[in-house]
Formats: structure tokens, sequence, C-alpha cells
């Protein structure tokens, strides 16, 4: 299916739950792979996050980002961030559902950021500049739902969660947001949030990807 993709395309975006599939289009495609989303990772997404934070908060670099809830795809993309950029990234996430432990150990040897793996989210959250959220289930995990949201109840981004981080914080969201859950009308939809500039921008950043990985 790579090679003949290759052969009518200029480039392949794969949405897919196994990460070996992107890994096997990459090996054998002639034209560039992007993940779109695979069960691992969420790069482009992480991209459009940081896109985000640096129009509101001028700086890629040094920012306090709180990721609260399961460390999933989006949680393991932070941690690829901080393999590259520097940042104190603070995953708040219940015992059990920490994210992809390769992936952490390999950022924290990078030795460019602070990268902690925080239980309690009131802890996680404190003075951070950006905090985070995505869906308690994702894709695939349909039937867990009724069961995460129990375990995942104290990690729910609520006025009174966001009180704990800096005055001046983003609120994200990888969306769709099951609002109520993992996050509250009053945040998603307050001064807070930019996570109608953050779909905005999964656009822009994905046009910058195109060029950089298609122009000639
Ligand atoms: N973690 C979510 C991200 C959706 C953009 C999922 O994989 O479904």
């Amino acid at each position: 299916m790579a090679r003949v993709l290759s052969r009518f395309n200029d480039g392949i975006m794969a949405r897919v739950f196994g990460h070996e599939i992107i890994e096997e289009l990459g090996q054998y495609a002639e034209v560039p792979v992007v993940n779109g989303l695979s069960d691992l990772t969420h790069p482009c997404q992480i991209m459009g996050d940081i896109f985000t934070a640096f129009e509101h908060k001028g700086r890629y670099e040094d920012l306090k980002i709180a990721y609260i809830g399961d460390g999933n795809n989006v949680a393991n993309s932070w941690i690829n961030l901080a393999a590259r950029l520097s940042l104190d990234l603070r995953i708040g996430c219940p015992e059990g559902f920490e994210p992809n432990a390769e992936l952490l150990q390999k950022a924290k040897a990078e030795g460019k950021s602070e990268i902690r793996i925080i239980n309690d989210p009131v802890e996680a959250v404190k003075d951070a500049d950006i905090v985070y959220t995505d869906v308690w289930a994702s894709m695939g995990q349909e039937e867990e739902a009724a069961q995460r949201k129990r375990i995942f109840a104290p990690y729910q981004i609520n006025e009174e969660l966001v009180s704990h981080a800096a005055a001046d914080c983003i609120v994200e969201h990888c969306l769709p947001a099951h609002r109520g859950d993992e996050i509250t009308d009053a945040v998603i939809d307050g001064p807070h949030s930019v996570v109608f500039d953050e779909a905005e921008n999964r656009l822009h950043i994905q046009k910058a990807i195109v060029v950089k990985l298609m122009a000639s």
C-alpha cells in the first residue's frame, strides 16, 4: 500500500491505531509519511499546541506545562516535545495511566527539560503557564469510558483546579472535548481558554508541515 500510495501522491498522512503501521508506511513509502495520530503519539497536534502557546506567551521555551489526565498519545507527544525544547512539563495522571516509559526515559536523557509525573492534579497544575487536557477515553477505548470516568474525576479541569495555575495561564484541549467530564463549560468557554485558537492553528501548522516536507 505504501508503494502504491507513493505513486499517486506527494505525501501520505495516516491516522491509525497501531504506531507500527506508521513506521511500516515510512519504511516502504517513497514520499513523506506524516503521523496524523497513532495510539503512541500525536505530533501534529502538539506542534499546533506549542504554536498556540507561542502566540499567547511570546515564547516556545521556559514554559510550565501541566498536562492533566490520561498518559496517552497526546501526553507522549508533549514528552517528545520536551526532549527538544526546554520546558517544565508535569504530567498529572492517576496511577496506572502514566505515559510511555520508554519515551519518558529518552526525553529525560536529552536533559533539556524537567519532566515529572505527578499523581496529585493540584500539585501538577501549580503555577502552570499552560493547563492542558484531553479526553479520558481515547478513540478505541470507548468500552472503558464509564470506568475511566470514575478514575479520572479528580483530574477534571474546572475553575477550582485552574485557580492553582498562574493567574495568566492559558488552557488548551486538543478537541473534541467531553464537556462536563475532563473540562467544564466554565473553563473551556472561560477567559483562560485558547481552545479555538488552538483548533485553528491545527490548520496553519499542518500547512507548515506540508511546506517543510514537500516544497521543492
Ligand atoms: N487521545 C485522543 C486524541 C484525539 C485528538 C485520541 O487518541 O482519541
